[in-house]
């Protein structure tokens, strides 16, 4: 049974969390999130991060978090929406474990994040024109995966079921 990890990327909304978790209980492996992660890193929230040392710091946190992640075994990785922003973290996630992108159409994600609070980077504004805005800055950064699943019209399951397809052909994995 090989041992390496699984990487789910995405901009928020896409499902990486959900996914993740379902998909770490499917392959019986372990699951880990990348804010859990800098939180206990920082000893302190997300949220207080942006809001008292700023987005820079906590990409900081945020890139050693991710340059560990190839010390993990048989974990699936649920990595925060900017991890893919700097080209070092891309690279540290494929050697991390097999990448997989989750995308969603913008309106997709908007009904998702809608009722949710939490990402100090939809806190202001007009939330569709901020979720525009954050997707067209960061255009290409998701493609760099092994694999890209559009959830758009999909529910938890149906990826989960997809992901394990894929692995399932992957040479590298052995499930
Ligand atoms: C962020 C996404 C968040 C979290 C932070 C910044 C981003 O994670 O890391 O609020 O820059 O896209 P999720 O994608 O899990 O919401």
């Amino acid at each position: 049974m090989s041992d390496r990890n699984v990487i789910l990327i995405g901009f928020m909304g896409t499902g990486k969390t959900s996914v993740g978790e379902s998909l770490a209980e499917a392959l019986g492996y372990a699951f880990a999130d990348t804010d859990d992660l800098i939180e206990k890193k920082a000893g302190k929230k997300v949220s207080r991060i942006f809001g008292e040392d700023g987005e820079e710091a906590f990409r900081g946190v945020e890139s050693e978090v991710v340059g560990d992640l190839a010390q993990l075994k048989r974990t699936v990785v649920s990595a925060g929406g900017g991890a893919p922003i700097r080209p070092e973290n891309r690279a540290a996630m494929r050697h991390a474990g097999v990448v997989i992108a989750l995308k969603a159409s913008p309106e997709e994600i908007y009904q998702r994040v809608k009722h949710e609070n939490h990402r100090p980077l939809l806190s202001s504004g007009d939330l569709r024109s901020q979720i525009r805005k954050l997707l067209d800055s960061r255009k290409g950064i998701y493609d760099d995966a092994d694999y890209i699943i559009d959830t758009t019209a999909l529910t938890v399951d149906e990826v989960v079921d997809k992901c394990i397809d894929l692995l399932a052909r992957d040479t590298r994995c052995d499930l």
